[in-house]
């Protein structure tokens, strides 16, 4: 993928490259997520082991959806520019919840009703459109590998969680996270989706991010019960 980042010169006026201006109209919604109280608690180390086991506990759910549907992306011609063996989050996912609750722990979680939203959605647009589907993939993943980032020296530091706890965080297949995410915002570019299909893109990122918002509220209040 060698499509630059830099604007296009339609020689009247400088278009806006389309990872630029999704950053600048989701900024507002990253805020957001990114201050939910659950989030920042377990940030700020006012949360716990069983906090980031909870949250773990509900992306259990989220990635299987998100990696199952992604299957079909395969032979997409713009999904297949970001289905990525290296992202695949579920077996990650499984170690990690296997070293926390045991190999059993599929039988000891539920689904919060905000995961059951959010799994509902990623069916329904996963079956609609390759570009709504992404705009959920680039959120999850491309956050994983940016904040993700942080979130796992913060947790590591704070809860004293070891590496095998944390393989959600880790990403072996992708040793510089930088060029790898420099790559996607060009796919993103060279996808070949519509004005149209762009728009929807943002916007459903802004569910997306929603859905993630109402994810942390949930965890929020069941944590504190
Ligand atoms: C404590 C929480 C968080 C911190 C400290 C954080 C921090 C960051 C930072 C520094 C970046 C920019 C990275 C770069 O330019 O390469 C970023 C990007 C991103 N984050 Fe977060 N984040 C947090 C939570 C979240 C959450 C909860 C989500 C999603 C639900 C999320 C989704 C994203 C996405 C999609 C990007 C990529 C933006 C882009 O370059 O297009 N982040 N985050």
């Amino acid at each position: 993928m060698n499509a630059p980042l830099a604007s296009v010169d339609t020689g009247t006026a400088e278009v806006e490259p389309f990872a630029v201006r999704l950053r600048t109209q989701t900024q507002a919604a990253h805020t957001r997520a990114e201050n939910a109280g659950f989030m920042s608690n377990l940030m700020g180390g006012s949360g716990s082991i069983d906090d980031y086991v909870a949250l773990m506990s509900q992306y259990a759910f989220i990635y299987e959806a998100l990696e199952r549907v992604g299957e079909s992306f395969r032979s997409d011609a713009a999904g297949s520019l970001f289905v990525n063996d290296a992202l695949l989050r579920r077996d990650a996912i499984n170690a990690d919840l296997t070293y926390f609750l045991g190999p059993q722990w599929r039988e000891t979680i539920t689904a919060l009703p905000a995961t059951e939203a959010y799994v509902r959605r990623l069916d329904t647009v996963a079956a609609r459109s390759s570009a709504e589907y992404v705009a959920h993939h680039y959120l999850r993943y491309l956050g994983d590998l940016s904040g993700g980032q942080i979130i796992r020296v913060m947790v590591q530091r704070h809860y004293e969680i070891p590496d095998e706890g944390l393989n959600f965080l880790q990403f072996p297949l992708i040793p510089k996270p930088k060029p790898f995410k420099d790559n996607y915002r060009a796919a993103l570019e060279e996808a070949g989706w519509s004005a149209e299909e762009r728009d929807a893109f943002i916007g459903e990122v802004d569910v997306a991010y929603g859905l993630n918002f109402d994810l942390f509220t949930e965890l929020g209040a069941s944590r504190s019960e």
